[in-house]
């Protein structure tokens, strides 16, 4: 059996599926039944509670020959760090008292660097917790690049302002991902347990992207090939942020990310080889992108 965090989000969702289509036993966790009812119907183990709970994951992790774990949080989530902090501690509470052997942690580029880089030092600081865990646990920190769908952000920008805006620097490469890709190395990992002790591995998509060349393939996908990239500073990003609803904490992280990729701060650690570098192309997210945008309009 294995547990799978997230389960109704993005990549545990995709996790689930492909586990219980190898005939694995999925226990699969979330905050609400109904949300988690497909994969109930799919036959998976539903366990529902607050992924803050360590007496709630201890038990969903019991029995678990693996788990898949991450740090979830929302646009309108108060305090980011002490919400990251207070999901990463029920983990490792969980996996010490459930005697769990083998985790796999999404976790991002860049959490090698301990301070600056926006949100992604919750994961830097959950990878730091996961390694005072004792030998016999053996943990694989998948640092995925930057989502793809992260770029459902940009819809309604493209829509009120007829440009792109954010504060990555415009000719930066950047490893961008598809979530599918990420969540397959998961599943892959979780299949195979083919890792021993403290693992890192990098998944960096097809390619590197620029911001502007993001752009302009999105724009190319909704016949605007000369849709523009504007960048903007860090604190006018965060302004817009809170502005469209986003916590302060979590604006200001955004806007900190914007920087550290600017500076180079967050990048890839790993060469680029055929194992960390996933299939999927920009361009088939971009048809995907296209079409949730033409359903704005
Ligand atoms: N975005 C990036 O570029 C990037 C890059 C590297 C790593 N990451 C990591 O990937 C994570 C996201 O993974 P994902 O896309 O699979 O997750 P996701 O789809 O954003 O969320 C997974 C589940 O978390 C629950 N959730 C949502 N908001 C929550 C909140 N405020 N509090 C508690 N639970 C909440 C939801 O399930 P229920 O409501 O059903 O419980 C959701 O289905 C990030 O948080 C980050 O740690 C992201």
């Amino acid at each position: 059996m294995i547990t799978v965090m997230g389960a109704t989000g993005r990549t545990g969702s995709r996790i689930c599926q492909t586990l219980l289509a190898a005939g694995v036993l999925v226990r699969a966790l979330g905050r609400n039944a109904e949300r988690l009812a497909p994969l109930a119907a799919a036959g998976a183990q539903i366990a529902v509670g607050e992924p803050h709970d360590g007496a709630f994951l201890t038990e969903a992790f019991r029995g678990a020959e693996a788990v898949y774990t991450l740090l979830v949080y929302g646009p309108e989530t108060e305090d980011y760090r002490n919400q990251q902090a207070a999901q990463g501690e029920a983990i490792i509470q969980a996996i010490c008292a459930s005697t769990v052997r083998r985790v796999v942690f999404l976790s991002s580029v860049g959490a090698e660097v301990p301070c600056g880089t926006g949100p992604i030092i919750s994961m830097h600081d959950q990878e730091q917790r996961l390694r005072q865990l004792p030998p016999e646990v053996n943990v694989l920190m998948l640092r995925s690049g930057a989502l793809f769908e992260n770029l459902y952000g940009a819809l309604e920008i493209v829509r009120a302002y007829d440009c792109y805006s954010d504060a990555v620097a415009p000719d930066m490469p950047v490893p961008m991902v598809a979530t599918q890709d990420v969540a397959d190395a998961a599943s892959g990992a979780l299949l195979d347990r083919d890792w021993q002790g403290i693992v890192t591995r990098e998944v960096l998509g097809q390619r590197d992207i620029s911001y502007a060349q993001a752009t302009q393939l999105l724009g190319a996908a909704i016949g605007r090939p000369d849709l523009a990239y504007v960048p903007v500073s860090p604190q006018e990003l965060a302004a817009a942020l809170r502005e469209a609803g986003y916590s302060a904490s979590v604006a200001d992280c955004y806007a900190e990310l914007g920087e550290a990729i600017s500076s180079g701060r967050v990048r890839a650690q790993e060469t680029r080889s055929p194992a960390n570098t996933t299939a999927t192309p920009f361009e088939d997210f971009a048809q995907t992108w296209a079409a949730a945008y033409r359903a704005l309009l």
